[in-house]
């Protein structure tokens, strides 16, 4: 064990402060990061690699951007927080709902996980009804009643639920298989879905999936709420709703917009955004919501996500797709990598899972963790459990999609 993870397991569970940094699906140790620059991270050690994981979303420009290091230090310099409102929190505000068509309101948490429970809190308030439809393999942070069949980190730690959750806290939320549209009926409050699945590994949405889900909510009044914390400004700058035309009621994000600092929002039409306090009755705050770093950052990476951005990143992760899939489909093995846009999934099969009963099976034929060890001892940093995607940042160049496959190549071989 290296010195600095025994010393984080003496003071921290499991040494670690997010379950999937812990190596557990993949077993080892987790390298510990010693600064980021770009496409890359060099851990304590001296190692350097190029990272795929970019913090499982918000280094969309990679680590320590410029302007992002900048904006956050020119924020700094005039004070971290101060419990009163700030201009940047309107200018982020303003800028969400600028790119979002039929975003009209947002309230800035600090992080996705106080943002999807809030919208859930908001979707029962403003409806009176308490019954809540997820998807299994859909992750939406941790808040109890959403810890039901999650992906993500819940899925590589083996869990269906989560011990401390007791059943009445989860006796309202209903588990459906993804892409398939659930029965529902005047009891239920809101339908929560990721979009384009990427927390288990990479699901995209059947034809026909999303409308099938806006016509079900609107048909008994519920609540359609789609939860971009991933995809949302990632895939295209209108997010999933643009990207498939389908319109939730609300919308959680997170990530991308603090620039990799502490941010989520959620948001949607005014008319359920007044449900919140001060002007409605339900209650949701935060000490540092808006926090004036991460307003920032947000604002500085957003400021460079245009349509060339965009673009560029979906180039990059078309190109990382078909240079895997040819380099690990020569060594012999099978390899399906789905692709949205620029959300990369991979998976060691022959046919790309469609749900979370077929994704668990691929994900624990145990390639996964032999091509993720493999592809670190070359330098090549994916995300330490199965249930991920890949996160190509605008910072990884042409040679970096040839290293990681000429990389995934001998990497294959391990399988
Ligand atoms: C789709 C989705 N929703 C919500 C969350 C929770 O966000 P956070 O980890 O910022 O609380 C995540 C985190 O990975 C996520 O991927």
């Amino acid at each position: 064990m290296s010195q600095l993870f025994e010393r984080a397991s003496q003071v921290i569970p499991g040494g670690v402060n997010s379950p999937v940094r812990a190596f557990r699906s993949v077993g080892g140790e987790p390298y510990f990061v010693a600064h980021g620059h770009g496409a890359y991270v060099t851990d304590t050690e001296g190692n350097r690699y190029l990272d795929y994981v970019q913090s499982y979303g918000p280094g969309i420009l990679g680590h320590a951007h410029p302007s992002v290091v900048e904006a956050v230090a020119q924020a700094a310099r005039q004070g971290t927080s101060y419990g009163a409102p700030t201009e940047a929190e309107v200018l982020l505000a303003e800028e969400l709902c600028r790119r979002i068509e039929g975003l009209e309101m947002v309230r800035l948490t600090s992080s996705g996980t106080e943002a999807t429970m809030s919208a859930v809190r908001l979707a029962r308030g403003a409806t009176g009804r308490n019954v809540i439809v997820k998807f299994a393999g859909c992750y939406h942070g941790h808040a109890d009643f959403l810890l039901a069949a999650g992906g993500s980190g819940v899925a590589n730690q083996g869990l269906s639920g989560c011990d401390g959750v007791p059943p009445s806290v989860v006796s309202d939320t209903i588990v459906a298989p993804y892409n398939q549209i659930p029965q529902l009926d005047d009891h239920v409050a809101a339908v929560i879905v990721e979009p384009v699945a990427a927390n288990m590994g990479l699901v995209a949405p059947q034809e026909g999936f999303l409308e099938g889900l806006r016509q079900a909510c609107d048909a008994v009044g519920a609540l359609l709420i789609f939860d971009e914390v991933i995809t949302g400004f990632r895939l295209c700058s209108g997010g999933a709703a643009e990207w498939f035309g389908v319109a939730p009621d609300l919308w959680c994000f997170g990530k991308v917009i603090g620039g990799g600092l502490p941010v989520g929002a959620f948001g949607g039409r005014k008319q359920i955004m007044e449900y919140l306090a001060p002007l409605g009755g339900v209650y949701q705050a935060g000490t540092l919501s808006g926090n004036p770093l991460a307003t920032a950052a947000g604002l500085a990476t957003l400021e460079l996500l245009d349509e060339a951005a965009y673009e560029k990143l979906t180039c990059t992760s078309a190109e990382l797709a078909a240079g895997l899939a040819e380099a690990i489909g020569q060594a012999g093995v099978e390899v399906v990598l789905p692709r949205v846009g620029s959300l990369l999934g991979l998976f060691f099969t022959s046919q790309a899972p469609q749900d979370f009963d077929e994704v668990s099976q691929v994900a624990e034929n145990g390639s996964y963790a032999k091509f993720f060890h493999a592809m670190l001892a070359q330098g090549v940093a994916l995300a330490p459990g199965p249930y991920e995607i890949l996160f190509p940042s605008l910072a990884h160049t042409a040679q970096d999609i040839e290293f990681t496959c000429a990389a995934a190549a001998k990497a294959a071989q391990a399988i």
